[in-house]
């Protein structure tokens, strides 16, 4: 299991290798927009990965194609439907305050 934590508020959820940072964030009770159903059509799912980047999963060529559309596009950036977590804990910055009630 590897701990993903969603800044600005903090909110962590445990989940296992292979999970998604979207499905994570859903566990979490998170709200990260996901307007094209996780399929890498959209860029809303943006998120900034503050820790543990190199345990991710390895971007495609058409997500960074994608990611290359995103707005505050950075070296760090992934799109939560495509990176999925390793064995490492995770930390990822939202663009926004999406945190759910
Ligand atoms: S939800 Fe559309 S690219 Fe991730």
């Amino acid at each position: 299991m590897a701990r993903v934590t969603f800044q600005p508020d903090g909110r962590t959820v445990e989940v296992a290798p292979g999970t998604s940072i979207l499905d994570a964030a859903g566990a979490a009770g998170v709200e990260l927009p996901h307007n094209c159903g996780g399929v890498c059509a959209c860029v809303t799912c943006h998120v900034w990965v503050e820790e543990g980047l190199a345990s991710l999963s390895e971007p495609s060529e058409h997500e960074d194609d994608r990611l290359s559309e995103a707005m505050g596009q950075a070296a760090t950036s992934r799109l939560g439907c495509q990176a999925t977590v390793g064995a490492a804990d995770v930390v990822v910055r939202l663009p926004g305050n999406r945190i759910a009630s």
